[in-house]
């Protein structure tokens, strides 16, 4: 990599970084989806190398076993492992209790799965993703192609009656048409700005037919891990109630890093 991180990139580093001391030999890590997830499988990629580490990734999206796979990590299936040690993973928004939004790179469905079959999910952020209130980030639902239009009516009928601000939901689409998630379905966006109640939200959500799943992770986070631009992160267990404040040195010049 030439030159400087930009404040971003440096904050995604620092958090990714440390996120990856917490793996040991031996583990099954799940790895996510997303920028920050990025800079997370170069990190690890880089500590396995260098350490000799003997540990077994699921992927969460293509994008991101082909990316592991490139810096030489070995990759299986869920069906393989069955069960994962940790989990890492970006997000979109994360409140006080860890409840997250996301599903903003379309990965979410099997983010959902490798997390819930995680024994610990670790999330990787910038302090930008901190609310108060879930919802201000696009809610994405995760629907078959299948009467997809019929499937979005559903859901802006079903929002009538949960305790959000905002009421309506759009379909992804990209360049080329549709956005298709890589279980071959459509997503759609719900702008609801505030989710009273994220839990009820959820299982409201994933009862309507078509919908395979939504972007509300909910007691699924065990720790997040915010870095920032001045390389410090925050290190917040839900489980102990801990916060810790650390510093994390930034090396630029490693080869997992030459593409960049
Ligand atoms: C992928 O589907 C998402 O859930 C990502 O984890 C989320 O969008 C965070 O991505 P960034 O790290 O790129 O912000």
């Amino acid at each position: 990599m030439s030159g400087e991180l930009s404040p971003i990139d440096r904050a995604k580093y620092v958090a990714a970084k440390r996120a990856v001391a917490l793996v040991e030999d031996g583990m099954r890590v799940g790895l996510g989806t997303g920028s920050t997830a990025a800079w997370m499988v170069r990190h690890l990629a880089e500590v396995v190398h260098e350490e000799g580490m003997q540990i077994t990734c699921v992927a969460t999206s293509k994008r991101t076993a082909d990316l592991a796979r490139d810096l030489k990590l070995t990759v299986s299936t869920l069906d393989e492992v069955k069960w994962l040690d940790l989990t890492i993973d970006g997000a979109d928004e994360f409140d006080q209790q860890l409840n997250l939004i996301k599903g903003g790179g379309g990965a979410l469905l099997h983010e959902k799965i490798v997390a819930t079959a995680s024994d610990r999910m670790v999330v990787i952020t910038d302090v930008s993703k901190q609310v108060s209130q879930l919802g201000h980030f696009p809610l994405p639902v995760e629907v078959v192609r299948f009467g997809w239009e019929t499937t979005k009516t559903l859901i802006e009928e079903t929002l009538i009656n949960l305790s959000v601000v905002g009421r309506t939901g759009r379909l992804r689409v990209t360049q080329g048409g549709p956005f298709v998630t890589d279980e071959g379905n459509y997503i759609i966006d719900l702008d609801l700005l505030q989710i009273e109640n994220p839990r009820q939200a959820s299982l409201v959500l994933n009862q309507i037919p078509g919908v395979v799943e939504n972007g509300l992770f909910i007691d699924i986070c065990d720790m997040v891990v915010i870095g920032n631009s001045d390389a410090t992160v925050e290190i917040r267990d839900i489980n102990t109630g801990s916060i810790k404040q650390e510093q994390v040195e930034v090396i630029t010049s490693a080869n997992v890093f030459s593409d960049l």
